[in-house]
């Protein structure tokens, strides 16, 4: 079934539920009856916010029959209808669970078909993601409560302390540099995180061209700090097109730059490697852009990051570019707050506008403009230096 089909085919059996609640009621029937069409009604809405969920991993609510199907690799074999005997007898009851949750649709009797999530789930980024939640994020929030009990329910600050230290033994960042695997798994589950419609993404609002399209091939125009596996700089390139003459670089911890630079693929960027607790070698690009790195730490740490780029930049002329929710104090959307949950693992958390304000005048910095995204709550703060 394409999309919009399986779009439609949920929104009739919606209005067909509904219907059939309001003649229920109507004819004064049984409770059992209207317990029954209530239930049709929570099933069918259910189907259909399903339709309109954006496919990324966020949007399956049943992540561990996921997650064995992505080990047995069922997302690659399963097309437009595909047999119990071609998945082989034995996968039938994770098929059932996966159709349960309408990853996976059941057209008749022992077969099954692709959806756009399970189409979501051939690719490494989304795939790695979900495995992850399972294995590491479930793990790190296990250990919340006692890591919060431990510190008398303070704001978690000392990674040495945190949910993450207890779960692994080590803070997030030591271990990744010193475990190529998880190194390799956490970049490629960062990718995924960029996998939201476009009106979610604040990039697609800021006029990138008037902000760079003054700087000349010599100077660097763009410096993504702790920029992961630079999709985020990838996508700026993407949408100028090559309009911008100034230097894109990439900085970011040893294993990250050395595995960028391995590709054989050819990067529209610089990049090298730079610790954000000190100084900043680049001094005075146009823009430096730090993205989804400040979430993970807590405000006296943000603080110490955000002073180097301060000194960094050229009074008048740098900007701070930093990409991250800027969550409204009433009404923050589910998926931004679980992201708390998970920064508070690691002494991080998503601000409010007025956290924000406070940390940039701490650092030295002024708030321009928030560039928002049309849909959500990620933003891009452009603060100046004082
Ligand atoms: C949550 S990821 C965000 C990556 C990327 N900016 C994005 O938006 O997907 C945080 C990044 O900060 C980097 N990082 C952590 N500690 C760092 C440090 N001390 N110096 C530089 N980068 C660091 C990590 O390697 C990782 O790439």
């Amino acid at each position: 079934m394409s999309p919009s089909s399986a779009f439609d085919a949920q929104r009739q059996a919606l209005t067909k539920a509904l219907t059939h609640y309001d003649s229920v009621v109507t004819d004064g029937a049984s409770s059992s009856a209207l317990v029954t069409a209530e239930h049709q009604i929570y099933l069918a809405s259910k189907a259909l916010t399903t339709q309109l969920k954006p496919p990324g991993v966020f949007a399956l609510d049943l992540v561990f029959p996921v997650v064995i199907a992505c080990q047995l690799g069922i997302f690659d074999i399963v097309e437009d209808e595909t047999t119990i005997e071609e998945l082989a007898v034995k996968t039938v009851r994770i098929m059932r669970a996966l159709a349960s949750a309408d990853i996976f649709t059941q057209p008749r009797r022992n077969a099954y078909a692709a959806t756009k999530f399970s189409r979501k789930l051939r690719e490494r980024p989304a795939r790695t993601w979900t495995m992850a939640s399972l294995f590491f994020m479930n793990k790190m929030c296990m250990n919340l409560p006692e890591a919060l009990a431990q510190d008398a329910y303070r704001n978690p600050a000392d990674p040495a302390k945190a949910a993450m230290t207890k779960a692994f033994g080590v803070p997030l960042w030591s271990m990744l540099e010193n475990d190529e695997n998880a190194r390799l798994t956490f970049d490629t589950a960062m990718e995924q995180q960029d996998d939201l419609p476009l009106e979610m993404i604040p990039d697609q609002e800021v006029d990138w061209f008037a902000m760079l399209g003054d700087v000349p091939a010599t100077e660097i125009a763009f410096v993504d700090v702790g920029g992961g596996n630079g999709h985020a700089m990838s996508k700026i390139a993407e949408l100028t097109r090559g309009r911008i003459e100034g230097r894109f670089v990439l900085q970011d911890q040893q294993g990250t730059v050395e595995s960028l630079q391995s590709t054989a693929q050819r990067l529209p960027f610089e990049c090298t490697v730079h610790n954000f607790f000190e100084k900043q070698p680049i001094r005075g690009a146009k823009v430096y852009h730090i993205r989804r790195c400040l979430h993970d730490w807590s405000d006296n740490t943000c603080e110490q990051i955000l002073r180097h780029l301060r000194d960094a930049m050229k009074p008048g002329y740098s900007r701070v570019l930093i990409h991250e929710f800027v969550l409204p104090v009433v009404g923050a959307q589910q998926r931004e707050v679980l992201f708390d949950i998970l920064m508070m693992c690691l002494t991080g958390s998503e601000r409010d506008e007025e956290q924000w304000e406070t940390l940039l005048q701490r650092s030295g910095l002024r708030i321009v403009k928030i560039w928002r995204a049309k849909i959500g709550h990620m933003a891009i703060i452009e603060a100046e230096a004082v």
